[in-house]
């Protein structure tokens, strides 16, 4: 009741703010310099499938065996945007963009989605940050790192198999600050749910699989992909054809 009494007015004010469609930013990938790091800007996202929800749900599975090439920028773009993607653009400092493609406590977003690239022809290899409000993705790091985040995740091959990985963290006191022990030790994770399960769908739907990680040394991760010190990582999911 208490969730339900603070949520209901903040979103009212947030969709009177701003109830516009996205646009899309580009139909190509466009590679740039800001501030000195290498970002792309993602082609926009279909709106449109080929197979039905059912269908997808019906066959979706853990993948983890896959080929090494035969994803592309577009696959890219489409399964960050399932993650995360903004559907409804909104001018509020908590909402970061607007309302996603996941459901979110309180509309908080507490996750931090990066791309771990290592063979998707025209993106270079590295680690990125998406950034779901411009739809964009901005290099953090140049090296191809899933040799090294396969070692930190109890030598699970897949993740050096697949050409990348979405790597799911959180800063928890997005949701702390407003709901406290009952935001650490639930909204966050049912966050995560919500925002992996839209990715394996995703795959499965563009002919693609995943499978999600949770067993890693986080220590070792945090490490790898050089997570500022208020970033816990909780998921790593491999996308590739699956073989
Ligand atoms: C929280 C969580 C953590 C998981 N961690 C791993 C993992 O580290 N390695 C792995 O191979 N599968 C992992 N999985 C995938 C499960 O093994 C898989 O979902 C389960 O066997 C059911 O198979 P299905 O997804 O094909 O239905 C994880 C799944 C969840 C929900």
């Amino acid at each position: 009741m208490k969730y339900l009494k603070l949520l209901v007015p903040a979103l009212f004010l947030l969709t009177a703010a701003n109830a516009q469609e996205q646009k899309p930013q580009t139909d190509k990938i466009m590679k740039s310099t800001e501030e000195g790091k290498t970002v792309y800007h993602l082609p926009a996202p279909s709106t449109k499938g080929t197979v039905s929800l059912e269908e997808t749900l019906n066959s979706r599975r853990s993948r983890r065996n896959f080929h090494p090439d035969g994803v592309t920028p577009a696959h890219l773009s489409q399964i960050l945007w399932a993650a995360y993607g903004i559907t409804r653009p909104m001018e509020a400092p908590t909402v970061r963009g607007g309302l996603r493609t996941a459901p979110s406590a309180g509309a908080r977003y507490p996750l931090e989605i990066y791309a771990v690239v290592g063979n998707v022809p025209g993106i270079d290899p590295g680690v990125y940050r998406y950034d779901p409000k411009a739809h964009k993705i901005t290099m953090t790091n140049p090296e191809d790192v899933r040799k090294e985040l396969t070692a930190a995740a109890l030598n699970q091959k897949m993740i050096n198999d697949a050409p990348f990985s979405v790597f799911f963290s959180a800063i928890y006191e997005r949701i702390t600050e407003r709901y406290g022990d009952r935001g650490r030790d639930r909204y966050v994770c049912m966050d995560l749910g919500h925002s992996a399960q839209n990715v394996y769908l995703q795959a499965e739907a563009l002919g693609l699989g995943t499978c999600a990680i949770g067993a890693f040394t986080d220590s070792k991760v945090t490490e790898v992909m050089q997570l500022p010190e208020n970033e816990v990582p909780l998921y790593i999911m491999p996308i590739g054809r699956s073989k």
